[in-house]
Protein backbone atom coordinates (compact mmCIF):
# COMPACT_ATOMS: atom_id res chain seq x y z
CA UNK A 1 0.00 0.00 0.00
CA UNK A 2 1.39 3.28 -0.80
CA UNK A 3 1.42 6.41 1.70
CA UNK A 4 -0.21 9.19 0.54
CA UNK A 5 2.32 12.23 1.10
CA UNK A 6 0.83 14.37 -0.84
CA UNK A 7 0.32 16.91 2.39
CA UNK A 8 3.75 16.63 3.06
CA UNK A 9 6.60 19.50 2.50
CA UNK A 10 5.39 20.74 -0.42
CA UNK A 11 6.69 24.12 0.35
CA UNK A 12 9.30 24.37 3.50
CA UNK A 13 8.53 25.20 6.72
CA UNK A 14 9.22 28.64 8.01
CA UNK A 15 12.32 28.97 10.05
CA UNK A 16 13.47 31.53 12.45
CA UNK A 17 16.92 32.46 11.91
CA UNK A 18 19.12 35.48 11.41
CA UNK A 19 17.77 38.03 8.58
CA UNK A 20 20.70 39.40 6.61
CA UNK A 21 21.53 42.39 6.26
CA UNK A 22 21.66 44.19 2.69
CA UNK A 23 25.39 43.86 1.93
CA UNK A 24 25.26 47.33 0.41
CA UNK A 25 24.32 48.92 4.18
CA UNK A 26 26.46 46.71 5.89
CA UNK A 27 29.79 48.31 3.77
CA UNK A 28 28.31 51.43 4.11
CA UNK A 29 28.51 51.01 7.94
CA UNK A 30 32.05 50.05 8.00
CA UNK A 31 32.90 52.64 6.11
CA UNK A 32 31.48 55.09 8.16
CA UNK A 33 33.28 53.49 11.39
CA UNK A 34 36.88 54.00 9.11
CA UNK A 35 36.36 57.43 8.34
CA UNK A 36 34.97 58.32 12.13
CA UNK A 37 37.91 57.06 13.57
CA UNK A 38 40.23 58.60 10.75
CA UNK A 39 38.87 61.73 11.79
CA UNK A 40 39.08 61.56 15.62
CA UNK A 41 42.51 60.25 14.88
CA UNK A 42 43.28 63.46 12.53
CA UNK A 43 42.13 65.56 14.91
CA UNK A 44 44.20 64.92 18.01
CA UNK A 45 47.31 64.85 16.10
CA UNK A 46 47.24 61.14 15.69
CA UNK A 47 47.55 61.15 19.73
CA UNK A 48 50.94 61.92 19.41
CA UNK A 49 52.12 62.25 22.83
CA UNK A 50 54.01 65.47 22.76
CA UNK A 51 50.58 67.23 21.80
CA UNK A 52 49.42 67.89 25.19
CA UNK A 53 52.02 68.54 26.60
CA UNK A 54 53.06 69.98 29.21
CA UNK A 55 49.62 69.49 31.15
CA UNK A 56 48.46 66.20 32.14
CA UNK A 57 45.58 67.48 34.09
CA UNK A 58 42.43 69.90 32.94
CA UNK A 59 42.95 71.97 36.43
CA UNK A 60 46.04 73.02 34.86
CA UNK A 61 44.83 74.16 31.83
CA UNK A 62 42.09 76.26 33.62
CA UNK A 63 44.68 77.65 36.09
CA UNK A 64 45.96 79.74 32.67
CA UNK A 65 42.71 80.92 31.42
CA UNK A 66 42.42 84.31 31.41
CA UNK A 67 40.95 86.24 34.71
CA UNK A 68 37.62 88.26 34.81
CA UNK A 69 39.85 91.18 34.73
CA UNK A 70 42.01 90.38 31.85
CA UNK A 71 38.78 89.26 29.73
CA UNK A 72 37.35 92.85 30.90
CA UNK A 73 40.67 94.93 30.00
CA UNK A 74 41.11 93.41 27.12
CA UNK A 75 37.50 93.66 25.73
CA UNK A 76 37.87 97.78 27.04
CA UNK A 77 40.85 97.81 24.66
CA UNK A 78 38.58 96.77 21.85
CA UNK A 79 35.94 99.32 22.34
CA UNK A 80 38.60 102.18 23.22
CA UNK A 81 40.13 101.48 19.56
CA UNK A 82 36.87 101.71 17.91
CA UNK A 83 35.84 105.15 19.99
CA UNK A 84 38.46 106.61 21.43
CA UNK A 85 41.45 106.08 19.70
CA UNK A 86 40.77 108.44 16.40
CA UNK A 87 41.32 111.62 19.26
CA UNK A 88 43.21 109.96 22.02
CA UNK A 89 45.82 107.35 20.06
CA UNK A 90 46.64 104.22 20.80
CA UNK A 91 49.22 105.01 23.39
CA UNK A 92 46.93 107.50 25.09
CA UNK A 93 49.35 110.45 24.34
CA UNK A 94 46.96 112.88 22.70
CA UNK A 95 47.82 114.87 20.09
CA UNK A 96 50.17 117.13 22.30
CA UNK A 97 48.43 119.95 20.98
CA UNK A 98 44.54 119.96 20.64
CA UNK A 99 43.69 116.32 22.19
CA UNK A 100 44.57 115.77 25.92
CA UNK A 101 46.67 112.69 27.42
CA UNK A 102 44.77 109.67 29.04
CA UNK A 103 48.02 108.30 29.90
CA UNK A 104 49.14 109.84 33.30
CA UNK A 105 45.66 112.44 33.57
CA UNK A 106 44.32 113.05 37.17
CA UNK A 107 41.38 112.56 35.51
CA UNK A 108 41.57 109.48 34.29
CA UNK A 109 42.72 108.35 37.84
CA UNK A 110 40.49 110.38 39.56
CA UNK A 111 36.86 109.73 40.42
CA UNK A 112 35.50 106.81 37.62
CA UNK A 113 31.80 108.29 37.62
CA UNK A 114 33.62 111.64 36.26
CA UNK A 115 34.77 109.52 33.31
CA UNK A 116 31.44 108.33 32.98
CA UNK A 117 29.81 111.61 32.85
CA UNK A 118 32.50 112.93 29.98
CA UNK A 119 32.28 109.70 27.91
CA UNK A 120 28.27 109.57 28.05
CA UNK A 121 27.81 113.80 27.10
CA UNK A 122 31.33 114.65 25.75
CA UNK A 123 33.52 117.94 26.88
CA UNK A 124 34.18 121.19 25.88
CA UNK A 125 37.53 123.12 27.33
CA UNK A 126 39.30 124.72 28.99
CA UNK A 127 40.42 121.92 30.43
CA UNK A 128 43.81 121.20 32.36
CA UNK A 129 45.24 117.85 32.58
CA UNK A 130 48.54 116.75 33.53
CA UNK A 131 49.56 120.08 34.37
CA UNK A 132 48.79 121.35 30.80
CA UNK A 133 45.74 123.76 29.54
CA UNK A 134 43.55 121.87 27.00
CA UNK A 135 40.64 124.25 24.98
CA UNK A 136 40.83 124.03 20.91
CA UNK A 137 39.13 120.73 20.61
CA UNK A 138 36.07 119.24 21.73
CA UNK A 139 35.36 115.40 22.95
CA UNK A 140 32.27 114.17 21.31
CA UNK A 141 29.69 112.15 23.26
CA UNK A 142 31.81 109.07 21.97
CA UNK A 143 31.01 106.90 25.26
CA UNK A 144 27.42 107.78 24.94
CA UNK A 145 26.22 104.41 22.53
CA UNK A 146 27.49 102.09 24.38
CA UNK A 147 26.16 99.53 26.81
CA UNK A 148 27.06 99.87 30.46
CA UNK A 149 29.41 96.56 30.00
CA UNK A 150 31.08 98.46 27.47
CA UNK A 151 31.58 101.75 29.20
CA UNK A 152 32.73 99.77 32.46
CA UNK A 153 35.25 97.67 30.30
CA UNK A 154 36.88 101.02 28.07
CA UNK A 155 36.98 102.61 31.41
CA UNK A 156 38.71 99.63 33.56
CA UNK A 157 40.87 99.89 29.92
CA UNK A 158 42.03 103.42 30.40
CA UNK A 159 42.32 103.26 34.45
CA UNK A 160 44.92 99.93 34.15
CA UNK A 161 46.88 100.75 30.66
CA UNK A 162 49.73 102.90 30.17
CA UNK A 163 51.33 102.26 33.62
CA UNK A 164 47.97 104.79 35.25
CA UNK A 165 47.92 102.21 38.16
CA UNK A 166 43.98 102.17 39.08
CA UNK A 167 40.97 99.64 39.11
CA UNK A 168 38.32 98.39 37.09
CA UNK A 169 34.84 99.80 37.44
CA UNK A 170 32.07 97.89 37.75
CA UNK A 171 28.81 98.05 35.79
CA UNK A 172 26.54 98.74 38.39
CA UNK A 173 28.95 101.96 39.13
CA UNK A 174 28.35 102.90 35.42
CA UNK A 175 25.03 102.93 35.78
CA UNK A 176 24.69 105.02 38.93
CA UNK A 177 27.25 106.95 37.08
CA UNK A 178 24.41 107.44 34.27
CA UNK A 179 22.04 107.66 36.66
CA UNK A 180 23.44 111.19 37.71
CA UNK A 181 24.47 112.62 34.40
CA UNK A 182 20.38 112.30 33.98
CA UNK A 183 19.33 113.59 37.19
CA UNK A 184 21.52 116.75 36.15
CA UNK A 185 19.43 117.09 32.92
CA UNK A 186 22.32 118.30 31.86
CA UNK A 187 22.54 118.81 27.77
CA UNK A 188 25.01 118.72 25.33
CA UNK A 189 28.38 118.45 26.43
CA UNK A 190 30.11 119.14 29.57
CA UNK A 191 32.21 121.95 30.74
CA UNK A 192 34.57 121.49 33.82
CA UNK A 193 32.22 123.86 35.67
CA UNK A 194 29.46 122.13 34.86
CA UNK A 195 30.38 119.10 35.79
CA UNK A 196 31.66 120.55 38.90
CA UNK A 197 27.93 121.99 39.26
CA UNK A 198 26.50 118.35 38.95
CA UNK A 199 28.47 116.96 41.78
CA UNK A 200 31.19 114.80 39.87
CA UNK A 201 34.63 114.85 41.31
CA UNK A 202 36.77 117.06 39.56
CA UNK A 203 40.81 116.69 40.31
CA UNK A 204 42.61 119.26 41.97
C1 LIG B 1 36.54 113.55 18.79
C2 LIG B 1 37.72 113.32 19.60
C3 LIG B 1 37.56 112.57 20.89
C4 LIG B 1 37.07 111.28 21.07
C5 LIG B 1 36.52 110.34 20.03
C6 LIG B 1 37.19 111.01 22.48
N1 LIG B 1 37.73 112.08 23.14
FE1 LIG B 1 38.08 112.24 25.13
N2 LIG B 1 38.61 114.17 24.90
C7 LIG B 1 38.74 114.84 23.69
C8 LIG B 1 39.09 116.22 23.94
C9 LIG B 1 39.34 117.26 22.87
C10 LIG B 1 39.14 116.38 25.34
C11 LIG B 1 39.39 117.66 26.11
C12 LIG B 1 38.22 118.59 25.98
C13 LIG B 1 38.53 119.87 25.32
O1 LIG B 1 39.70 120.20 25.10
O2 LIG B 1 37.59 120.58 24.97
C14 LIG B 1 38.87 115.07 25.90
C15 LIG B 1 38.89 114.78 27.26
C16 LIG B 1 38.75 113.53 27.82
C17 LIG B 1 38.93 113.21 29.23
C18 LIG B 1 39.31 114.16 30.35
C19 LIG B 1 40.68 114.75 30.16
C20 LIG B 1 41.81 113.73 30.09
O3 LIG B 1 42.58 113.80 29.12
O4 LIG B 1 41.91 112.86 30.97
C21 LIG B 1 38.69 111.87 29.36
C22 LIG B 1 38.76 111.05 30.63
C23 LIG B 1 38.35 111.37 28.04
N3 LIG B 1 38.42 112.37 27.13
C24 LIG B 1 38.03 110.04 27.78
C25 LIG B 1 37.60 109.58 26.54
C26 LIG B 1 37.13 108.23 26.29
C27 LIG B 1 37.05 107.12 27.32
C28 LIG B 1 36.77 108.17 24.98
C29 LIG B 1 36.16 106.99 24.23
C30 LIG B 1 34.96 106.44 24.80
C31 LIG B 1 37.05 109.47 24.39
N4 LIG B 1 37.55 110.29 25.37
C32 LIG B 1 36.82 109.79 23.07
C33 LIG B 1 38.53 114.29 22.44
C34 LIG B 1 37.97 113.05 22.20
Amino acid sequence: MSEDFSNVNEQSEPSSGGAQMPMGIFIGLILLGYIGCYKVDQLNANFAANVHAPFTEPDEVASLAPSARELLVARGKQIYSKSCVACHQANGAGSGTDIPPLAGSEWVKGDPATIVAIAQMGLIGPISVAGKNYGAGTMTPAGETLSADEMAAVISYIRIEWGNGGDTISTDEVNAARKAVNDSSQSGQWTVEGLKAAGFAIPE
